[in-house]
């Protein structure tokens, strides 16, 4: 579905991918794991269009798109839940979805609003509230629903547990194995929770400093004792 061949992205002088390979099947989860500055958002947001590559191929099902706009990548069904969320904080929950929904014109929005509630039935309790009051579980919550209105074929999320309590992440990450297992929705998640990544991805790569540094099957990288001892070693310890 998507292949990245080769990608270099440099910011001026500085580069941020080194040579990034890497691709996703239709109905996986990927995880691309890796440290603060590792290179997870340059990754997405190259995906997504915002950052265009010096040297390399980003292709999603066969077309180039190196050669896209942003808006043109949502279209053919890429869409990018951003590090940090970015909701419109003054608008209302309603507002922020139906944000999701602008770039279509097809029959089946209503369909598509109907299964965001019954994901998150809590949305639904707080439509015309502002978005900027949600807690934050909430918020992502309806970060992601807004990318579900697009229709995507492809979820790229960017650290979706950033900020969250613990059992918020769980819940969280319990929902995003649902979308997957439910709904065939693919995915490419870029996280620094190795630990629960890895429990709910079929494969993963793990970045370092802008270079794809180990691969593989999600239930390989988790007992291997690089991965063990720099991503899951700490975690496992502190929880
Ligand atoms: N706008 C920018 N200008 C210059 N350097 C940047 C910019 N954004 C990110 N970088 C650098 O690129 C590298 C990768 O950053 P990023 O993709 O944000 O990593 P991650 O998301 O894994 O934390 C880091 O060294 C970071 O400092
Ligand atoms: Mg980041």
């Amino acid at each position: 579905m998507l292949a990245l061949e080769g990608v270099e992205v440099r910011y001026g002088p500085i580069v941020a991918l080194r040579g990034v390979s890497l691709r996703v099947s239709e109905g996986e989860i990927v995880a691309v794991l890796g440290a603060n500055g590792a290179g997870k958002t340059t990754l997405l947001r190259t995906i997504s269009g915002l950052l265009r590559p010096t040297k390399g191929r980003v292709e999603f099902l066969g077309h180039d798109l190196k050669k896209l706009s942003p808006e043109k990548i949502v279209r053919l069904g890429i869409v990018h839940v951003p590090e940090g969320r970015q909701l419109f904080p003054d608008l209302t929950v309603k507002e922020n979805l139906w944000m999701g929904s602008y770039t279509r014109c097809d029959s089946f929005i209503r369909e598509d609003w109907d299964r965001v509630f019954s994901y998150f039935p809590v949305l639904r309790e707080r439509l015309s509230q502002p978005a900027g009051t949600l807690s934050g579980g909430e918020q992502q919550m309806l970060a992601i629903g807004r990318a579900l209105m697009a229709r995507p074929k492809l979820l790229l999320l960017d650290e979706p547990s950033l900020g969250l309590a613990p059992m918020t992440v769980q819940a969280l990450f319990r929902f995003l194995k649902d979308l997957n297992s439910r709904d065939g929705m693919t995915l490419l998640l870029a996280e620094q929770n190795a630990h629960l990544s890895l429990g709910i991805a079929h494969r993963a790569y793990v970045l370092e400093t802008g270079k794809i540094a180990l691969e593989g099957l999600a239930e390989d990288l988790r007992r291997d004792p690089k991965v063990q001892r720099l991503y899951l070693g700490a975690e496992v310890s502190a929880s």
